[in-house]
Order: structure tokens, then C-alpha cells, then sequence
């Protein structure tokens, strides 16, 4: 069997790049037969973003209902929160006392930090905590404890996971073979969806589209996505259009054709967007309502999550000891 493991960060209301991005592959991924999928709420991975409380559980709530809502199915599925496998942290541990510092300081999430510290003449490490700086051994820790071969990720998590690898090789060659080298699985067509200004859809850019915004809230930021100046009847660029880019990602292939002509064409920007909208509309609608009901059941999500920690706990505790005796923390006798 391939093992498929990804995972969001609960810091945030999801937006169509996580969407796109990692749960939609993620869950058509999981009905493969021959394929074990762990998906989960990296809720650990959190905290180095906010110190929040209830942030944290709200975003929980969010993620935990748009997977269930995107037709999740928990049967087939380890479906967990993080803090909820405390071998993580512990395993977490035990790969920090091997990766290296080096690797560790060319993490891009860090250096992007302490670029802007030193562009804006702060101290680099201003409002640098630890966590950030650890954020990928912690990543690690979650792929390696269920030995996954498959990571789907965008673009930007490329990076975590070939640190992934590395640390698990270096585990391998000091202690012996324990854990399975992971790969990221990048999905060509969605790699990394634009936001409302063009950038990248995240959190800190203030650029995203909430999946489950109510209509009226979805088309009017789908109509507030950047553009340039020309007319209707203009011939415009389909590349590099964050317009047509989000078309693509929430179309068929032959749709997305049809609308890279409009554009050589010189649709109207009104009519692109408007076709945008109808778009997404179609794919968000028959999961809204069924999200809708999943926030008003917080319960019904808890059951879940702890139903899913204790099917992770039977894999992830058998391990946990294996590597504990493997590096020497072991009983005397
Ligand atoms: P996070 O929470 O930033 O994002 C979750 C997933 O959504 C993808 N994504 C996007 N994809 C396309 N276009 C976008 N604009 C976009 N924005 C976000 C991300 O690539 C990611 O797949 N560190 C991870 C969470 C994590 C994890 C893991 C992932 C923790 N441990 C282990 C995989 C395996 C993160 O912060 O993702």
C-alpha cells in the first residue's frame, strides 16, 4: 500500500488555495484502492502563528468541518488533530537532536522572517520565535511517524518535505532503517493558486477567499481580483492572470481552454469574472450547506477527531517505542 499524509495549519479560515491545494487532491487521492490517507489538523504547527486560544479552536472547527464537508470519509481515512498524538512532539524531539542547525537556517519560512527583519532595520531575529525556526523538524515528525511515501502539498511545503527526507535519511544511516523517505505530490494544474491581489492565497498576505463565504461575500471578492486596465474587445494574457489561473483550478480542462481563447478573444473582464464566480459557486454550494450544519455540531466533529487520534494512536505508539529503544532510551533490563 501508498501511504498519502497531509495536513493545514489551524490558524486561519480555509480559502480556496488550501481547498484546491491540498483537500480536494487529498480526498480524491483517498479513494484510490491500494492507497492509506492520513490527513489531519496541524494544530501544533498553529501555535507558532498565533498565540490566540480561541483562534486556534475556531480554525480547528473550520478545517475539521470542510474536510467532512468535501465528502472526507472517516471509515477509509486517518482523520486526527496533532496535539492529539503526543508521539509526534516526542518523535519531533528526537529528530531535532539530529538535523542539523545548517539545514534548519535555510528554511524559507525563517529566512523570509529575517529578510524582512533586516530589510525593515530590525534585529534579524525580532519576533522570531523558536517554533518558527523548528516548524520544519515538527513537519517532519508528522510525516515520518506514519511513514508516508506521498505528501500533496502546493509549492510552497516543497521544501519541508525534502527536509523531511534528508532528517530521515540521516535517521536511517545512524540508527537503521525506520523510516520511509517521503516525496511531495504536487498537482501541476493548482500548484500554487493566486490570491485577490495576484500573490500567493494566504493568510499573511490578507489575499484570500474564504471557502464558505456566503455567496453575496464570494462574488464580490471574486469581482475585487486584480486586473489590468484593458478594454473589452482587448486581447488579454491568460498567463500570469490570477483571474484565469482560479478558472483553471475550478474548471475542466476543455473549460479551460474555452476561456484562454475568451481571453485572446478580449472577453470583459466583468464577463471573465462573472464566469469565475459561477465557477466556483457550482463546486462550493453542495458542500456549504452540509458545512453549515457540521459548525452548529461541534460535537459530532469531536467524535471524529477522537475516533480518528485513537486509530493514529495504534500505529504511532508500537513506533514511538521501536524508536525510543532504537536510539537507546531503553529499560535497563
Ligand atoms: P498551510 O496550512 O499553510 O496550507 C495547507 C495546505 O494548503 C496548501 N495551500 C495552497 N495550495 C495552493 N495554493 C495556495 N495559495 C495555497 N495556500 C495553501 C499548502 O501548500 C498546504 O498543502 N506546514 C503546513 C501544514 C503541515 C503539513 C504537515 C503538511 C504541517 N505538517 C505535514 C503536510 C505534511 C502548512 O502550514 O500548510
Amino acid at each position: 500500500v501508498q501511504r498519502v499524509l497531509t495536513g493545514i495549519t489551524t490558524s486561519g479560515t480555509p480559502h480556496l488555495g488550501n481547498y484546491a491545494g491540498a483537500i480536494r487532491p487529498a480526498i480524491a487521492a483517498s479513494r484510490h484502492p491500494g492507497v492509506e490517507s492520513f490527513y489531519f489538523l496541524a494544530d501544533y504547527h498553529a501555535l507558532i502563528k498565533t498565540t490566540d486560544p480561541l483562534r486556534v479552536q475556531r480554525s480547528t472547527l473550520e478545517i475539521a468541518a470542510t474536510w467532512l464537508a468535501a465528502g472526507l470519509d472517516t471509515d477509509r481515512v486517518w482523520f486526527y488533530r496533532q496535539s492529539d498524538i503526543p508521539e509526534i512532539p516526542e518523535l519531533a524531539w528526537l529528530l531535532t537532536c539530529i538535523a542539523g542547525k545548517g539545514l534548519l537556517n535555510r528554511a524559507h519560512a525563517y529566512k523570509a522572517a529575517v529578510d524582512k527583519n533586516t530589510a525593515d532595520g530590525l534585529d534579524p531575529d525580532a519576533g522570531v520565535n523558536m517554533g518558527l525556526y523548528m516548524y520544519p523538524v515538527l513537519m517532519a515528525a508528522d510525516i515520518l511517524m506514519f511513514k508516508a511515501h506521498s505528501v500533496p502539498v502546493g509549492r510552497d511545503q516543497i521544501q519541508h518535505i525534502e527536509m523531511a527526507r534528508d532528517i530521515a535519511g540521516s535517521f536511517n544511516h545512524l540508527y537503521g532503517e525506520h523510516f520511509v523517505l517521503p516525496e511531495a505530490a504536487i498537482d501541476a494544474s493548482v500548484a500554487t493558486l493566486p490570491g485577490l491581489d495576484g500573490r500567493k492565497m494566504s493568510k499573511s498576505y490578507d489575499n484570500t477567499i474564504p471557502l464558505f463565504a456566503p455567496t453575496a461575500e464570494l462574488r464580490k471578492l471574486v469581482f475585487s481580483i486584480v486586473t489590468d486596465s484593458r478594454a473589452p474587445g482587448e486581447p488579454k494574457d491568460a498567463d500570469g492572470s490570477a483571474l484565469f489561473e482560479l478558472y483553471q483550478a475550478f474548471s475542466r480542462p476543455e473549460e479551460a481552454r474555452a476561456m484562454r481563447t475568451a481571453f485572446e478573444e478580449g472577453i470583459a473582464w466583468g464577463e471573465a469574472k462573472q464566469a469565475l464566480f459561477d465557477k466556483i459557486e457550482a463546486t462550493v454550494a453542495p458542500m456549504r450547506a452540509r458545512y453549515e450544519e457540521l459548525i452548529a455540531d461541534p460535537a459530532q466533529i469531536e467524535k471524529h477527531l477522537l475516533e480518528g487520534a485513537a486509530k493514529a494512536r495504534a500505529i504511532a505508539t508500537p513506533f514511538i517505542a521501536e524508536l525510543r529503544h532504537a536510539v537507546g532510551l531503553r529499560r535497563l533490563t
